[in-house]
Formats: C-alpha cells, structure tokens, sequence
C-alpha cells in the first residue's frame, strides 16, 4: 500500500497475536517498528531483535518511556482485556493512533469510557476486529448484502478448540469466556453481513474440562433474533476434551453459503479458503475459491493509516464494535447468571436478555 508517510508503530504485548500483528507487518515500506514490550523482557528483546526490519528496534517492559518518542505513530495493543483501557488513554493522550485488540475491555463500563475517550480525542483507534480484513469474509458480505440468498433466515456458527497449551488459554479464561472473546468477531460478522440487528439474545453455557480459573466457563452457545426474524447461533468452547471444529454457514430463503477454511478443507487447500453456494433458483452448487491471508494484519494496520491518513471512519466502527460487545457480554451475563458465577459488571442496564435490543 502506498502511504504518505514510513509509520513508526510499537507493539505493546510480545504473545500469540502480538507476534502475528508483526510478523505481517515489520518488513514492509510504510512501517517502521519503533519498539517491542513486554511485561517478559527476554520476550521483548527478542521481538526487537527479530522484527527490527533493518531500524534500531527498542525493547522494554514499559511502553511509557516510548510514547515521548516523536518517531512513534501508533501503537498496536495486544495485550489483555482489562489492561487495553488504561494503554489507550496513555497513547492518545500522548497523540499516538492505536489498534486495539478486541475484546475491548473486561466490562461494558471500561469499553465504554474507552469509546468515550477514543472518540473525544483528535487520534484514530481502530478495534482489532481481524475479519473485517478477511477476504473470504468480504466475499460472502458481498454475497449476501447483494440478495444472492433472499432472505437470510439462519445463520449457525460453531468454532470450538481443542486446547492443547493450557497455560495460555487458563490465562485468557482469567480474562473472559470464550463466547466473549470469540463471540464478539462472529456477532460483529452477523450484524455486518445481514445489516440487521439482534433484538433477542438468550445462552447457556458449563465447565467441560476439569480444571478451569475461578468463577469462569469454558464453554458456551448465544442463540439471537435478529430484527427480521433471522435465528442465529454461536458456539464457542476452549476445552481439553472438545473436538476441534469450525461450521460458519448462512442460510437464506433462496440459497445458502458456507465458509470453509482452507485448514478444513478436506481436498484442494492449496486454493485457500472455499466459499460453498447452493442457489436454491437454479439449483446448482458452486464452489468459489479464495486465496487469502485469514488474519490480514496488514490490510488491518493499513485501514487505521487510511483513517489517520483521509481522515476515513475504518471498520468496524467503534459504534460497531460496541454494539458487538455488549451483545456478547449481556449473554455472557445471563450464562454467569445460571451458573451462578459472580457478574462481571454491576450494571443492571446491561440485561437485554429476551427484551428488544
Ligand atoms: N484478533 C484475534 O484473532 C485474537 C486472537 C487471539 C487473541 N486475541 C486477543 O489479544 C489479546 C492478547 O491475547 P494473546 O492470545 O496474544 O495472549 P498472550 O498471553 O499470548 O499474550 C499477551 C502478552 O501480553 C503481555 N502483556 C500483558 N499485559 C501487558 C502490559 N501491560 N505491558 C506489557 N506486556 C503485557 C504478556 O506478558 C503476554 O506476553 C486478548 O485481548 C485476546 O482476546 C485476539
């Protein structure tokens, strides 16, 4: 992407999605990676060292001392949910941009004053919303925005894992459910794909595997109404038992389309992703192939540049992001309710369960 400037951008957070922000980006013309931190030194030092793409990469456990840097532009949160928040606020008060992992915070009182103060201030924040970069996901927006399966009635969406380094997701867990940190992608997806709203969201959820962190689930399902009538689920689950299982399929009165990735594609992966279109008119099956990147972090960091850039509103919108987290959230409520699990926030105007969204 031509830009109008090389950006200089630090990476706050060295884990999982840390590295796969950078591995995408630390190479390319119109970036310049300022510094690498982590609460883990060891950690830091090796991110800078690796992904220095030829600048005088820093590293450090603090990501204070660097946001008086004047080469510093924008600044990538991956870090956890309950820290996202206060790093915000220090990067926009410091005039740095920001790309920030969802879920946006641990309740909806934080994202909110993180909306509040990302929109008062004059920088961009962009919510890490990956799917929204995805081209197979573009692809089937595309589809269905433009009518191609009448009116969609039925979308079901199951993404379970099979954990298998249970340190890391025992620390997620800590953080929040799954049907939250996932669920806020697939909500997103359904509400940009369809144009409509939920209006009704009921769950259910348990502990699967024998060992999980205090007062949290593993496992849960949010069931939707979308505001014509549409029925939606989610499924999401980090256990040790569970099989490993991917299922996004939207279904519409003339036709439907499923996405396979090309991971569980059972033939033909070397194609990328598939997108299966019945037309129910024609009754034909079709098979589109797309090759793409499924986490494209650089198109992600490239529409935050074209927000600061043009000044243009990025997607999702924050207002979209919200809407998505509070969704999952307010399941994620009446689940914890069931379980009799502590509420993870005190504000009672959060239960939208069965009442209009
Ligand atoms: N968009 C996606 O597809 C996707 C995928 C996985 C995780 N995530 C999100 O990314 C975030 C991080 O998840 P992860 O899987 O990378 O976790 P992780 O445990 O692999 O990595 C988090 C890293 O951040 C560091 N850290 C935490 N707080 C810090 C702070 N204040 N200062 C410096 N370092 C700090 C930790 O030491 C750790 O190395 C979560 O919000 C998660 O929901 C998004």
């Amino acid at each position: 992407m031509q830009t109008k400037k090389v950006w200089g951008v630090m990476l706050v957070g060295c884990g999982h999605i840390g590295k796969q922000h950078i591995e995408e980006i630390y190479y390319r013309d119109n970036i310049r990676m300022v510094a690498c931190v982590d609460y883990n030194e060891e950690t830091a030092r090796l991110f800078s060292k690796r992904y220095s793409g030829g600048y005088n990469t820093q590293y450090g456990t603090d990501y204070k001392p660097f946001l008086n840097r004047e080469d510093l532009d924008i600044v990538i949160i991956a870090t956890y949910a309950e820290t996202h928040l206060e790093i915000m606020r220090d990067c926009v008060n410091a005039g740095k941009h920001v790309l920030c992992e969802k879920p946006i915070a641990p309740t909806i009182a934080e994202a909110e004053q993180f909306c509040r103060i990302a929109k008062a201030s004059s920088s961009k924040v962009l919510i890490a919303h990956i799917l929204r970069h995805n081209q197979t996901y573009k692809k089937a927006a595309e589809m269905i925005r433009s009518g191609r399966l009448g009116d969609i009635r039925l979308i079901r969406m199951v993404q379970n894992h099979h954990i298998m380094n249970k340190e890391r997701y025992m620390r997620l867990l800590e953080d929040c459910s799954p049907i939250v940190d996932c669920g806020v992608h697939y909500v997103d997806v359904i509400r940009w794909f369809t144009g409509l709203e939920v209006e009704d969201i009921r769950g259910m959820g348990g502990i699967v595997s024998r060992v999980v962190p205090p007062n949290t689930y593993d496992y849960g399902m949010i069931t939707m109404k979308l505001s014509n009538g549409c029925t939606a689920y989610y499924e999401a689950g980090w256990t040790d038992t569970t099989a490993s299982e991917n299922l996004k399929e939207f279904v519409g009165t003339d036709g439907r389309i499923r996405i396979i990735l090309s991971d569980y594609r059972h033939d033909h992966r070397e194609e990328g992703d598939l997108i299966e279109y019945y037309d129910k008119l024609t009754e034909t099956y079709t098979s589109i192939n797309i090759k793409c990147k499924y986490k494209d972090m650089y198109a992600q960091i490239c529409t935050l540049i074209d927000m600061i850039e043009n000044d243009t509103e990025g997607f999702p919108t924050l207002e979209d992001a919200m809407a998505a987290f509070r969704i999952v959230l307010s399941c994620d409520e009446y689940i914890r309710n069931t379980l009799n699990l502590d509420q993870k926030s005190d504000d009672i105007s959060l239960h939208y369960v069965g009442e209009k969204f």
